[in-house]
């Protein structure tokens, strides 16, 4: 798996003449055709780590409509491991568009109750699934551990423009982590949550960057004011300016990650909260996807 430095690209907006600001998207969107975005920059690593295991099999978990779930069962079927996902919820049919191309790539999904599936990092309920589905490669949800930090942190090295901020969306806060370490504290990174409530993101993106890197650095901040309303919650506003966005720059972001970040950009932008000569370079994460699972849930 080999990610080649993902294009930036510079956006042109009448606001930011304005507000004497330049946005740049670093498109790691592009980075593969169905493992794109930081799907790719979390897998790298720990694909290289199962195959040094000598592991045959990756289990994994996630929602329904789980971008990671998607991703991993394309990098089984392409990097031959056998698949498993372990699926929040109700078993639903038809399968969605998401589970529907999982089970295409070879992936095995069973269903668990969403009480159980909070037991999804205890030990004992490893040790249940190893009993049940016997040796595999683990992978957390969203693919976030130390290896996905490592692989999200060589974004900041393909950079070879001068900035003065990274933005990127957080569920889990694995890529922001990995965006702070490789920046070394240098630059300013802005995180823009896209859970509603999620008190402990900041401990967790610390705690990781601690991890990764021996010590903690300060110039970071999650943003906690575009979620929406909660995960995957969207509203018009948010369609239509995700909508605009594509036609006026041929980028199409997702509705659950990079269109709040982006549309939460605009909006600080407006307000000022960057300095006037600022360079900001927004991550495209990728996700896109998500648009399947949001266009069949309408019908
Ligand atoms: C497209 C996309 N962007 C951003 C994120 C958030 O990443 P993290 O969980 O590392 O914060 C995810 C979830 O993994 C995602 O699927």
């Amino acid at each position: 798996m080999q990610a080649a430095p993902s294009p930036l690209l510079e956006i042109y907006d009448t606001l930011f003449n304005d507000k004497n600001i330049r946005l740049l998207i670093k498109r790691d969107d592009l980075l593969h055709p169905i493992i794109s975005g930081n799907k790719f920059r979390k897998l790298k690593y720990n694909i290289w780590q199962a195959k040094k295991d000598g592991q045959k099999r990756l289990l994994t978990f996630g929602g329904a409509y789980s971008n990671h779930i998607h991703a991993v069962a394309a990098a089984g079927k392409q990097w031959g491991f056998e698949t498993i996902g372990i699926i929040r919820g109700e078993r639903n049919y038809p399968l969605n568009d998401t589970l529907s191309f999982a089970s295409k790539c070879g992936m095995k999904i069973y269903y668990i109750s969403r009480e159980e599936y909070r037991r999804k990092i205890e030990t004992e309920f490893i040790e249940q699934m190893h009993n049940n589905f016997g040796e595999f490669y683990l992978l957390p949800e969203g693919g976030s551990n130390l290896l996905a930090v490592k692989g999200c942190a060589e974004i900041v090295r393909e950079i070879s423009v001068p900035y003065d901020c990274l933005c990127c969306p957080c569920g889990t806060g694995a890529t922001m982590a990995g965006l702070i370490a490789g920046s070394h504290g240098e630059k300013a990174v802005l995180g823009f949550s896209v859970l509603k409530g999620m008190r402990d993101l900041e401990e967790n993106v610390a705690q990781w960057v601690v991890k990764y890197c021996g010590k903690e650095f300060i110039n970071w901040s999650i943003i906690h004011d575009y979620h929406f309303g909660g995960y995957a919650k969207v509203n018009p506003s948010l369609f239509s300016f995700i909508n605009d966005f594509h036609l006026k720059h041929n980028i199409l972001l997702d509705p659950v990650y990079t269109g709040k970040m982006i549309f939460g950009i605009f909006d600080l932008i407006r307000k000022d909260y960057f300095r006037g000569g600022s360079t900001i370079i927004a991550i495209h994460t990728g996700g896109l996807q998500g648009w399947d699972g949001f266009i069949s849930n309408q019908h």
